[in-house]
């Protein structure tokens, strides 16, 4: 076990920061021009190291604000760009770096903190928990069509890049935004840019009007496969609609592209309605269902007092917490709100499992089955699968 010093990183070092983390994930470097575009995901003050005293890991953090069920939106930051140099792996590094995020989270009154995880074993000793799943879909285009009683609307505007990214922003913003939605701040959209830039075939924007103006967007590109360069996927990286209108005009548009075999969406709710509209529905396919954004509830008492409930009897969830203990004790959940109690527990948990329930992605009945919550009133499972349900499958939508 080596020594080591974590610290916040200055602007000046956050070159290096990119190329220890590219490292760790197998990428050369960043170039001058891609370091160009990549500095702007640092946010000031945003990343930290651990040095021994050479430079051996880092993490990353961007202030937004997450959308929790009921609506409101509470402070987030989304936790990205970690790696420890392969020779110092497995002696502490990165335990110190989460360590330190979380205490500066804390102090700075952040709710949650987000992250996307490269191995699901990692995070959950951290207090992360898996909150929203996403579905990845395709649809054979040669053969799909929309049902005639799917709604019709609006008006569609395709954009190039450099209009998209100065109009979709601002659309995001405005949309309603389901649960476990994040709001998507510079550094993100910047990320976006990059990944965009880089795409040999041009990416695209089409915009949704409806009665009051842009209602929706999808941003997408169509490539083809090597060997059969007319064989064609138009794939969707990005799709919002405010309205079941604006969601079924952007799929009547990504359908009706020309010179097209598949639309592919890699990322999307598990309750999307895409294959309601459908005439066939098995032209459509869900290729895979997998893990999207793993929350960390840094300020429980805030979390909980931020969301609304189902209408069910009360339950009572003693957590326990012990990277921030401030977090432990019980919590009287009821369809009027969230309280700290004295009161005697239904059911037993931990912070990373609290995480897994407080978006409703999965149900607590189920996690107490599984032998992740202990039942102490045999009537709390059911009262709190109710609680914690939200009408929408929460999902992110927004990758880091
Ligand atoms: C994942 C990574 C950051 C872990 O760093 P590290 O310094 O070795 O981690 P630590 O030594 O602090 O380990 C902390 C705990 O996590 C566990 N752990 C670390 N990496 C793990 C992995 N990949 N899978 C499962 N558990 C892991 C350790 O066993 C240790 O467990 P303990 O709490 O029971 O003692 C590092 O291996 C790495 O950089 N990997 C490649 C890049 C990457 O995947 N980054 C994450 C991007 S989301």
């Amino acid at each position: 076990m080596s020594d080591f010093e974590i610290r916040t990183l200055g602007a000046e070092e956050h070159r290096a920061a990119s190329d220890l983390f590219r490292e760790t994930v197998h990428f050369p470097p960043a170039d001058d021009t891609e370091w160009a575009r990549a500095a702007r995901y640092y946010q000031p003050g945003g990343a930290i190291g651990a040095f021994d005293p050479e430079f051996i890991g880092t993490a990353r953090s961007f202030d937004a604000e997450l959308t929790v069920p009921g609506g409101a939106r509470l402070p987030m930051v989304g936790v990205t760009s970690v790696g420890v140099r392969a020779d110092r792996t497995r002696r502490g590094v990165l335990r110190a770096l989460m360590t330190a995020q979380l205490a500066d989270f804390a102090a700075r009154g952040v709710v949650f903190a987000n992250l996307l995880a490269s191995e699901a074993g990692i995070y959950g000793r951290f207090g992360y928990g898996l909150a929203t799943r996403y579905r990845a879909y395709s649809v054979d285009r040669r053969r799909a069509r929309l049902r005639p009683d799917a709604p019709v609307g609006g008006e569609l505007e395709l954009l190039d890049l450099d209009r998209a990214l100065e109009t979709c922003p601002g659309v995001y913003d405005r949309l309603e935004h389901r649960p476990g939605m994040m709001t998507r701040p510079e550094v993100l959209w910047r990320l976006y840019e990059t990944q965009a830039r880089r795409h040999t075939s041009p990416v695209k924007a089409v915009v949704h009007h409806g009665p009051g103006g842009p209602d929706g967007f999808a941003i997408y590109f169509v490539d083809g496969v090597p060997a059969h360069p007319w064989t064609k996927t138009l794939e969707v990286a990005d799709l919002f609609a405010g309205s079941a209108t604006a969601f079924a005009g952007l799929w009547r548009f990504l359908l009706g592209v020309d010179l097209v075999d598949r639309v592919f969406a890699d990322s999307r709710p598990l309750d999307d309605p895409i294959e309601l509209l459908l005439a066939d529905h098995r032209s459509g396919n869900v290729d895979r269902i997998g893990d999207e954004h793993w929350i960390r509830l840094v300020d429980v008492p805030r979390a909980l007092a931020g969301r609304e409930y189902g209408q069910a009897a009360p339950v009572v969830l003693e957590v326990t917490d012990p990277l921030l203990p401030g977090n432990s004790g019980a919590y009287r959940v009821t369809p009027d709100g969230a309280e700290r109690t004295d009161r005697p527990a239904g059911l037993r948990l931990d912070v990373t499992t609290l995480a897994m329930i407080y978006l409703g992605t999965w149900h607590p009945s189920a996690l107490a089955d599984a032998g992740r919550i202990e039942v102490r009133d045999p009537a709390a499972p059911a009262a709190a699968d109710v609680l914690f349900g939200t009408r929408v499958a929460s999902w992110s939508g927004s990758h880091f």
